[in-house]
């Protein structure tokens, strides 16, 4: 029986515990497989770390000749950022490797790239753990949904923010104590700019789309906000709505589905929604298809461990395609569907509103969202301050009419203040 080599790029977090994992789990992957898998070589950046559990002989700092043995089945890639893990990558392909990566922002930026050299190569790239850790969302998608059409994902793909929306809402931290939290916990970075501003829920909202509606979704194309805009005051409000405050990630497709459109930014959602119930730093996300209804995938979102089983299922998945001589589905995208800018978005607002006290203040504040084309759902109002403090959720209405609305309101005459805005999801 041939025996399958695996190289390692990266032996952090997640790369000690893919080590670990291949150790425990050797036997069985070996009956699932149907040949046993040997770790050839662990690259690493920098030679002499304690690294428990990785044979000191497997170790080098030289990934380039790694990838360049020739001899490698599977190259696992787990050592983060673009250029770098491109260039190892393409080498790999170009040396006869198939390679497995939980690179969700090499894959968002290069997706479309690596692939075609992946199909060139006649070599399998797989990346289940780029998105949402543990939780399996690709293969779903791409496999088990594959007679299906899914109309709309929307879900909580970044921990960190999770954790620090969540601290807010029980603990009434404000968004610097929860971040210091979360910066304490190991949960945040040393900069946590990826993921309180976004940018990793947008790669992950990029490769969803992807995957959900088989096109392309750049992400630049992505709509973005983070989260550092979030104040006490957004998450009483949230309270008083009966609601939560999420950063959320939309995928779905536009009216009369010709379009599509991914985003991701804080959502106000109601308590009783099952997003609401993600605690701590789950992930969790809600797929809508037309046949299936609604599926709900929940679970850790990151973490060595996590992240770990999802790179070895992978494994399994690409050594048995090489036992058997073919390479796998290969990349998701087949339709060009186009994807639309926010500004088309259909969505809802919660707005906040500090207004005088005259007696024509209300009628002002609906006039102002009646001439944009919003109308409200819902409104209450309450004395404060020598004025109204006034909140209102909106119906539906195009993102470019609810945020001239506001900006509208902003020099209403008797809107003092605009205290907060956050879109709806879920209702
Ligand atoms: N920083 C990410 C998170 C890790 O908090 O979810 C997984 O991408």
């Amino acid at each position: 029986m041939r025996t399958l080599k695996v190289a390692l790029l990266g032996c952090g977090t997640v790369g000690s515990d893919v080590v670990r994992y291949m150790t425990r789990h050797a036997a069985d992957l070996t009956a699932r497989i149907g040949a046993p898998v040997e770790l050839a070589g662990i690259a690493v950046r920098q030679a002499g770390l304690p690294r428990p559990g990785a044979p000191e002989h497997l170790v080098t700092t030289d990934a380039d000749a790694l990838v360049r043995r020739g001899d490698i089945d599977v190259v696992i890639e787990v050592i983060g950022g673009v250029d770098r893990a491109r260039d190892l990558i393409m080498t790999a392909f170009e040396h006869g490797a198939s390679v497995v990566s939980a690179n969700k922002a090499l894959i968002a930026a290069e997706g479309a790239a690596l692939h075609a050299a992946a199909a060139a190569h006649g070599a399998d790239l797989y990346y289940e753990a780029a998105v949402a850790g543990a939780v399996p969302l690709l293969r779903p998608l791409r496999e088990s949904l594959a007679g299906d059409r899914v109309n709309r994902v929307l879900g909580i793909v970044n921990g960190t923010t999770n954790f620090i929306l969540d601290r807010m809402h029980s603990s009434g931290a404000d968004y610097p104590q929860a971040l210091k939290e979360a910066t304490a916990l190991g949960y945040a970075e040393a900069d946590p700019t990826a993921d309180v501003e976004g940018h990793d829920a947008a790669a992950k909202a990029a490769i969803l789309a992807g995957f959900a509606f088989g096109t392309r979704v750049r992400v630049e194309e992505v709509h973005r906000e983070g989260i550092t805009a979030i104040t006490s005051a957004d998450i009483d409000n949230a309270k008083a709505a009966g609601s939560v405050i999420k950063l959320v990630a939309v995928c779905e497709r536009g009216a009369g589905g010709s379009s599509v459109n991914a985003r991701v930014h804080p959502a106000m959602i109601p308590s009783g929604h099952p997003l609401a119930a993600v605690r701590g730093a789950f992930n969790a996300v809600l797929v809508e298809a037309d046949a299936a209804g609604q599926l709900m995938f929940h679970g850790p979102g990151a973490g060595g461990a996590p992240t770990a089983g999802a790179v070895l299922g992978d494994l399994v998945a690409v050594c048995r395609n090489r036992l058997a001589g073919v390479t796998g589905p290969g990349d998701a995208v087949h339709n060009r569907l186009a994807v639309s800018p926010m500004a088309d978005v259909v969505t809802r607002y919660h707005l906040g509103l500090d207004t005088t006290d005259q007696p024509d203040a209300l009628a002002e504040v609906a006039a102002v969202l009646g001439r944009h084309g919003v109308s409200i759902a819902t409104l209450s109002r309450r004395h404060g301050d020598g004025g109204f403090s006034l909140t209102v959720s909106t119906h539906h209405a195009t993102d470019a009419s609810l945020s001239a609305a506001v900006r509208a309101l902003r020099t209403a005459d008797h809107v003092r203040c605009v205290t907060s805005v956050i879109r709806i999801e879920g209702t």
